[in-house]
């Protein structure tokens, strides 16, 4: 049968994810969520109900394809407090960071030279591949340099100040962009952070963040920072893309900031995910001694590598029958490789689930390896 548009394949490795994903009882570190038990219900129920009551217009009319003042306003605040200075004018809302990332790429042309780390955002890989580009590495020239600076998805870790130098010098000499996805930014367990690229190279980057891993992905807001000579092409991007972000979800985001509850939230937020990982290093190294795992610094998930020649849906069945899913590492893999790795997401499973996760899943690959 063909592919068509309005039913597209599943690969086996989705297939199997999303039936898991069903599974009663069934621990589930896959998916990169951020635990339900922080979205602050209360607050943004009150916050829904002002933006529809006391701002009608804003919550339930058209707005401008750049978002709501008021809420670029909120992102500048933000982006200041890690000391970057950017006028709320050269933000744009954008439906999620991922919308963010397929419009910085559609920008820079078609069929793009996108560098990539050896691992990366399976969603972002999945727009560059759909765009036709051609993936090379971060050190070959490029249309477009795509990395994560602060925390990495799915290692967890920052990039180094050598690398930082490297790459913008790349950059520069080939004159290409950079797309900087900041998403995980919020999620350093320390609160702090190097100051982002955008710091460096304004004219160089295209800054991408979100509210989904610090508040909630369900609003489905995040923001784009374009080079300052690509902002009206950018723009009109986002327009043709879907007008706009969604109103309702801009003004009950701004309704919600406006009550100061944030700045606790994503300390409550930073203590439980840093339990969490605590948790899951410790039933690792217990459990599955054969991987190796590189503490992250922050994010949600933990990678783990390995030097065994195992196919990771292979496994990802086996432990499904155990009562344990994760994402099979070559989702984020831009080449394939031989070896098994695979991400555990530590930020949704409830804690107590955790040792119990790790266990099933080291019976799993016992059964694959004895
Ligand atoms: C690194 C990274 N960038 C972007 C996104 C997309 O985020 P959003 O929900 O804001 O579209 C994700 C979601 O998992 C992510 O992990």
């Amino acid at each position: 049968m063909e592919d068509s548009a309005h039913t597209p394949p599943l690969d086996a490795r989705e297939l199997l994810q999303r039936r898991a994903a069903e599974l009663p009882g069934l621990i589930s570190f896959a998916g990169g969520l951020p635990d339900p038990a922080l979205f602050p219900k209360r607050h943004l129920s009150r916050a829904f109900l002002a933006a529809i009551s006391e701002r009608p217009s804003s919550a339930l009319q058209y707005g401008w394809p750049e978002g709501l003042p008021e809420l670029r306003e909120r992102i500048a605040a933000e982006l200041a407090e890690r000391s970057i200075a950017v006028e709320p004018e050269r933000i744009i809302v954008t439906s999620g960071a991922q919308q963010a990332i397929q419009i910085a790429a559609s920008v820079v042309g078609t069929r793009p030279r996108i560098a990539v780390e050896r691992e990366s955002y399976p969603g972002a890989l999945e727009i560059f591949r759909s765009a036709r580009g051609k993936l090379v590495e971060l050190e070959d020239d490029a249309h477009l340099y795509y990395v994560m600076p602060s925390v990495s998805n799915p290692r967890g870790q920052s990039m180094s100040a050598t690398a930082r130098g490297s790459l913008l010098a790349r950059a520069r000499a080939c004159n290409g962009y950079i797309v900087e996805d900041d998403a995980y930014a919020g999620t350093r367990f320390d609160g702090g952070g190097e100051p982002p690229l955008l710091a460096s190279a304004p004219e160089r980057v295209f800054h991408v963040g979100t509210f989904s891993k610090t508040l909630c992905p369900g609003l489905r807001i995040g923001w784009l920072i374009p080079p300052r000579k690509l902002a009206r092409s950018t723009l009109k991007h986002k327009q043709a893309t879907d007008l706009q972000a969604s109103s309702l979800s801009q003004a009950l985001l701004a309704d919600y900031l406006r009550t100061g509850d944030f700045p606790a939230l994503q300390r409550r937020a930073r203590a439980r995910y840093r339990r969490k990982l605590r948790r899951l290093l410790a039933a690792v190294e217990r459990e599955l001694p054969q991987l190796r795992a590189s503490p992250p610094i922050g994010g949600f998930s933990l990678w783990l590598e390995s030097s065994l020649a195992i196919d990771d849906s292979l496994l990802l069945e086996r432990a499904i029958e155990q009562g344990v899913s994760f994402d099979p590492g070559q989702q984020f893999r831009a080449r394939p490789e031989k070896t098994l790795a695979f991400r555990l997401c530590f930020s949704a499973v409830p804690e107590d689930q955790i040792e119990t996760g790790v266990a099933r899943l080291a019976r799993a690959l016992k059964r694959l390896t004895r």
